[in-house]
């Protein structure tokens, strides 16, 4: 049965999508209907299609009680909005249903999993927050929430755990059957830590094993966790929260982090043996995966930074962005990216030039756009004149791509090979706070060149660096009449462009 808040929440968002044009919208990266944004949630294949959830407040474009968005795609780029499918309305998440995530059934139900979050007021006149487990069944449409929740509770949490932040399960089931759910959970010892529970049936669950834990060293609580088998390796996904800088690999603040290395299934023991940023750039968070049909672990973020999340450009109808789904492998040991290859169906045009030779700003005929896909090639030329880098000798001293240019706006990618780095800038893109505009990522050109496969979409851009080695995404308000590229170089450089357009029937 739909409660009143649920349904409240569909009809305010039926009736307020109507003021938002879809020219208004990015074309393939996707928003919620109305109002705010955040994680993506129960990212799975149900039924022969891919659904996708997302934390919501329609009401307003801040974040507020959470319900769940719901939107389905047979290709991961064009997506079908759907109604919303839970409202915090139970006692037990009357304080907001959290992220969590989703899979179908056996018996063809689609099951989510979810963190339900309850206030509770204590004779001394504070509150305690409970975060608990809960589960919801539905048939891609309609979700009914599961008469036994909470399924975990205080009870579960191994020694030391806290209630208060015990939340974002990621649920997947072996090929035994045995269902496992991998919970971010905050230690007393102030550590997050990412714990492991399985379960025969979804329904009934025991504690197995920490897997991690933040150990002082990356951030504190952390969230949004996942955890899966790629390339010979284990990775455990996470986003910690306030996290120390670390050279440029990671800033202060909330980030990223993909921590790689071995796991023994019949022990439970992850044994960490490397981490690395998931994204360099500002905005992107709490990615989740799934699996294709064709065996693709594919992952989803949430392409906006907490900490800028309160600055919303004005004339903004609705905010938040999720990222563009990813294709996920593993490479010289690093979690490898790259767009998913659907994408390519949607590519029109193509602009395409071999050895441009460029100093002053130019710009390429049929190089320009708010929605495209783009590969700039900057060879690494060496010449007996050049100038002494790390990298060798170089022709020039910095190469500079702007984007979304024109009057007085542009974004602008810059590489440095003396400092070997990429500087991401949108101080000029017409955003009119003081919040985090750059990101200086560390890049290392390869076989002769730095790759920069870049994707626009109106209100972002996502750079993949060399084959997804590295990438980097960041929002941006930009007036869409500014859609100019151009290219300068310090010096003399060489680059080779393919520029597509994206062309969107729907
Ligand atoms: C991450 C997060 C999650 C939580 C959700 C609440 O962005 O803080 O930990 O479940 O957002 O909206």
């Amino acid at each position: 049965m739909t409660s009143e808040c649920l349904q409240k929440a569909r009809n305010f968002e039926e009736e307020h999508m109507k003021r938002i044009h879809p020219d208004e919208r990015p074309c393939y990266h996707m928003t919620g209907g109305v109002g705010w944004i955040n994680d993506p949630n129960g990212f799975s294949l149900y039924k022969g299609e891919y659904h996708l959830f997302y934390q919501y407040h329609p009401y307003s474009n801040e974040w507020g009680p959470m319900h769940w968005g719901h939107v389905k795609s047979r290709d991961l780029i064009a997506w079908e909005r759907l109604p919303v499918v839970m409202a915090p309305d139970e006692d037990y998440d009357k304080d907001g249903c959290f992220s969590g995530s989703a899979l179908e059934l056996a018996d063809g139900k689609h099951l989510i999993m979810y963190t339900a979050v309850q206030q509770v007021a204590k004779d001394d006149g504070t509150t305690e927050q409970f975060q608990t487990q809960c589960m919801a069944l539905g048939d891609g449409v309609n979700y009914t929430k599961y008469s036994g929740n909470p399924v975990i509770s205080k009870d579960q949490l191994p020694k030391g755990g806290l209630i208060a932040d015990f939340r974002d399960p990621k649920i997947w089931q072996e090929e035994d059957g045995t269902f496992y759910s991998v919970i971010v959970d905050m230690l007393e010892d102030g550590n997050g830590a990412a714990l492991l529970y399985k379960s025969t049936d979804a329904f009934h669950w025991e504690y197995c094993a920490m897997l991690d834990s933040s150990d002082g060293k990356l951030g504190n609580m952390w969230e949004c966790p996942d955890f899966f088998e790629l390339g010979q390796k284990q990775l455990l996904l996470v986003s910690p929260m306030a996290m120390k800088p670390d050279g440029n690999e990671f800033h202060v603040g909330h980030g990223t982090a993909a921590i790689i290395g071995a796991y023994d299934k019949k022990t439970y023991t992850f044994t960490r043996e490397y981490v690395h940023a998931i994204d360099s750039g500002i905005d992107f968070y709490a990615p989740q995966t799934t699996v294709t049909p064709d065996g693709r672990r594919v992952m989803i973020g949430w392409m906006q930074a907490w900490t800028n999340s309160k600055f919303v450009p004005e004339g903004v109808k609705y905010f938040g962005q999720l990222s563009v789904p990813r294709e996920l492998t593993m490479r010289g040991g690093r979690l490898i990216q790259n767009p998913v290859r659907e994408l390519e169906n949607y590519r029109g045009e193509l602009a395409a030039y071999t050895d441009v030779p460029v100093s002053k700003e130019v710009s390429l005929k049929g190089v320009s756009g708010r929605v495209l896909d783009m590969t700039v090639h900057i060879h690494m030329d060496e010449s007996p004149a050049a100038a002494d880098t790390s990298e060798g000798k170089q022709s020039f001293n910095s190469f500079m791509i702007k984007l979304a240019c024109g009057g007085e706006y542009y974004t602008s990618l810059c590489y440095t090979p003396g400092t070997s780095t990429l500087r991401m800038d949108r101080s000029h893109s017409g955003y009119l706070y003081d919040i985090v505009h750059s990101r200086d990522i560390k890049v290392t050109p390869r076989d002769g060149e730095l790759k920069l496969r870049i994707l626009l979409d109106r209100y972002s851009m996502e750079v993949f660096i060399n084959d997804g080695e590295q990438a980097a995404s960041l929002t941006l308000y930009t007036p869409q009449s500014a859609d100019g590229i151009t290219f300068c170089a310090e010096g003399a450089a060489r680059i080779s462009v393919e520029k597509y357009e994206l062309r969107f029937p729907f």
